[in-house]
């Protein structure tokens, strides 16, 4: 679990300030939320100061919570809430994000940090030599079928090697960060399995492609129709699909009518209000209700706890 803390005071600037043409994005951005509303925009806000400044100090909490006429700790519980939000310097080229969370942790995890601990800094938060690299563990990132990965900006680079991630991390640190394609690293589209499709493939009738839609050129399209065993679906092998039988109607119509005008009454009435009255959640003295078809009271008792002997 990461420590969410302001950097400390020997770093902190003085001051922050929106550039002019993100001063103009903010003012935009915040008259987008309704009247006494405008606090919706603290997350916007801190994400673009971090855009512009590549961390979150604590005057770039003040100057956000000022514009939005917040207190300073409600602005400072959100920057430290999220680990989107960096609360020191980070590396110029690439800030690592280490997903350590069970099924990344399951898949090597353990491995992806190690090759982080060795080209940037055996500690999270820490520089590299050259200030370009630095990195964090934080919790999951949401793409755990495609465990283990890095969050690197807004990009994340899925079903990693140590070796896979060594060539990613120096690349970024050489600055051709964008060289590198982001999402799975093995070949696999997507969470597609890596050995082709393993559901769906029992079709027995050809299946036209529709005219509207066309398969991207890098998919492979399976055969329309897949030599196995084509199977005859009957009433015996699967019940499921038969219709039911015909049966003989049971009620005149005159009784499937008062039943409708029944049902049609019920939804229309307005909740119950003797159900409700002095109720208080769990100890609800609510024991009468007004609910028999005819209209009288019914009673019913509050369920007691039964202890085991009376059980017995
Ligand atoms: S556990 Fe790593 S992305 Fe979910």
């Amino acid at each position: 679990m990461s420590v969410r803390r302001l950097a400390d005071e020997s770093i902190q600037p003085a001051s922050f300030a929106f550039t002019k043409e993100n001063a103009a994005w903010a003012k935009k951005r915040i008259a987008m939320y309704p009247e006494g509303r405008q606090q919706s925009a603290v997350i916007p806000l801190l994400m673009r100061a971090q855009e512009q400044d590549g961390w979150v100090s604590r005057a770039t909490i003040e100057t956000v919570a000022d514009m939005l006429d917040m207190p300073y700790i409600r602005v400072l519980e959100v920057a430290t809430f999220y680990t989107q939000f960096q609360l020191q310097p980070v590396g110029s080229r690439a800030h690592i994000q280490v997903c350590g969370t069970t099924p990344c942790m399951l898949r090597g995890a353990e491995d992806i940090r190690a090759v982080c601990q060795k080209h940037i800094h055996p500690d999270p938060h820490h520089l590299n030599e050259d200030g370009t690299l630095s990195w964090e563990e934080v919790e999951c990132a949401g793409a755990c079928v495609n465990a283990p990965m890095v969050t690197i900006g807004f990009d994340t680079y899925e079903d990693l090697t140590p070796n896979r991630f060594e060539e990613i991390l120096i690349a970024f640190r050489d600055g051709k960060g964008d060289t590198i394609p982001t999402g799975p690293q093995n070949g696999r589209r997507f969470s597609a399995p890596l050995d082709g499709q393993t559901t769906l493939i029992d079709v027995s009738e050809p299946v036209e492609p529709s005219p509207t839609t066309t398969a991207p050129a890098d998919v492979p399209t399976p055969p329309a129709t897949r030599p196995g065993r084509k199977r005859k679906i009957e009433d015996e092998a699967a019940p499921a699909v038969r219709s039911p039988a015909p049966q003989e109607a049971e009620v005149s119509e005159a009784e499937v009518e008062a039943e409708k005008a029944r049902i049609s009454g019920r939804t229309r009435r307005r909740p119950d209000q003797a159900m409700r009255e002095g109720a208080t959640g769990a100890e609800s003295p609510a024991i009468e209700k007004t609910g028999s078809k005819t209209g009288e009271k019914v009673k019913t008792t509050s369920r007691k706890p039964v202890s085991p002997e009376t059980k017995e």
